[in-house]
């Protein structure tokens, strides 16, 4: 998403500033509606329903606060994003404002005049879903018949219309002896970039990692043909590439370091560093109808924990690397070392980094378990 960065911003601010730099982008979780299953879904368990939803005004006001603290990009998601009416409302309003537009959608519910609407809202940029190459694999995945198909009618029409695609394709034991052919059909779709992303696991991608972990060797061997094929159609076909941490050295810097870049709005109006950042405990969420975006950003209490180096544990705080991964994955230290504090375990200076590559052993080896599909909750 480099082609949005056209605004000038105000210099980067030094990690110890009291004041951070603007964000560069906003994820709105407009919905957490969507009706695939996908078992490595980036939603949290505990699933919001329709009428805890925020309004059409207060999504405007998010997007105008957003604009005002310097935002340039804005990513409209889910859940499935096209299961709100209003979506083609709000594009309109954030292409007024100059900000940068990105659908992240799965796709299987835009008919062809929807995306027509959207495009003249000023809709900049469609980032579509697979599961795989295989149609029948990919439904499967999904847990949605004949989804696949849809897809590929939007990514037709995406092309004609004159959208930029991206296409996005989660990969994981299931479909990554297939990876070869999801390269071919994102080339075939028309696709200007391609992410081939191994799933991360947090939330449903965590309760299913016995399911998705893929072993060293299929990681390797990814590797390999994704080097091989960006070399190949350079110019053509951008790539990026998203490891499984789980057999790293170091670890990422996840959403460009914690409350550095990227503001996560939930459908309720809850405004968190990163999807995940629910499953930490003791952090406090503020929400976009009691308090100013800007304010939030700044001086709250889920923002300020982990940004910067300040907080960070040895043998991090005497790290090199400490302001370029940035301690990594707090959601991930959370969920394998148990403390969110804690050196990402992803790191092999961490004292848990030699439980997590042997679980990653022994779970990628194991027989897989059924998917537990996305689903809301019967008692929800
Ligand atoms: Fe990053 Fe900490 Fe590991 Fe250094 S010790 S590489 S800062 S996670
Ligand atoms: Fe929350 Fe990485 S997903 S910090």
């Amino acid at each position: 998403m480099s082609e949005a960065m056209t605004r000038r911003r105000p210099k980067e601010s030094s990690a110890a500033s009291a004041e951070p730099a603007p964000p560069l982008a906003i994820l709105f979780e407009l919905s957490h509606r969507c009706p695939l299953q996908c078992p490595y879904c980036s939603n949290p368990l505990a699933l919001e329903r329709a009428r805890g939803e925020l309004d059409t005004a207060a999504w405007m006001r998010v997007l105008d606060e957003a604009n005002d603290l310097g935002v340039l990009q804005v990513h409209f998601s889910g859940g499935e994003p096209t299961v709100r009416k209003d979506l083609e409302d709000l594009v309109a309003h954030a292409a007024r404002l100059g900000l940068y537009t990105n659908l992240i959608t799965s796709g299987v519910l835009i008919d062809r005049a929807r995306l027509e609407r959207l495009a003249e809202a000023g809709l900049d940029h469609l980032q579509l879903s697979i599961q795989d190459s295989d149609p029948a694999e990919a439904d499967r995945i999904g847990g949605y018949t004949g989804g696949h198909e849809r897809k590929m009618a939007l990514a037709a029409w995406v092309e004609e219309i004159g959208l930029a695609l991206t296409v996005n394709a989660p990969v994981h034991r299931h479909n990554l002896e297939r990876l070869e052919d999801i390269i071919e059909l994102a080339l075939s779709l028309g696709a200007g970039r391609l992410e081939v992303a191994h799933v991360q696991y947090y939330g449903w991608g965590l309760k299913n990692r016995a399911a998705l972990l893929p072993t060293r060797a299929q990681l390797e061997r990814a590797t390999k043909i994704v080097e091989a094929a960006r070399e190949r159609l350079k110019g053509t076909m951008v790539f990026d590439y998203v490891v499984p941490d789980y057999y790293a050295r170091r670890p990422k810097a996840c959403m460009g370091g914690w409350a550095r870049q990227f503001i996560n709005v939930t459908p309720s109006g809850q405004v968190m560093p990163c999807h995940a950042a629910e499953t930490i405990p003791g952090l406090d969420f503020d929400n976009v109808k009691d308090r100013p975006l800007s304010e939030i950003w700044r001086e709250s209490q889920a923002f300020t924990r982990f940004r910067g180096t300040a907080w960070m544990p040895e043998p991090c705080q005497s790290c090199d690397q400490r302001e370029i991964d940035w301690g990594g994955c707090r959601c991930q230290a959370l969920a394998i070392a148990g403390d969110a504090a804690a050196t990402d375990p992803a790191c092999a200076r961490s004292s848990d980094h030699e439980a997590l590559l042997a679980l990653a052993e022994a779970e990628s080896h194991a027989p897989a378990p059924a998917f537990a599909y996305r689903r809301f909750s019967a008692a929800d």
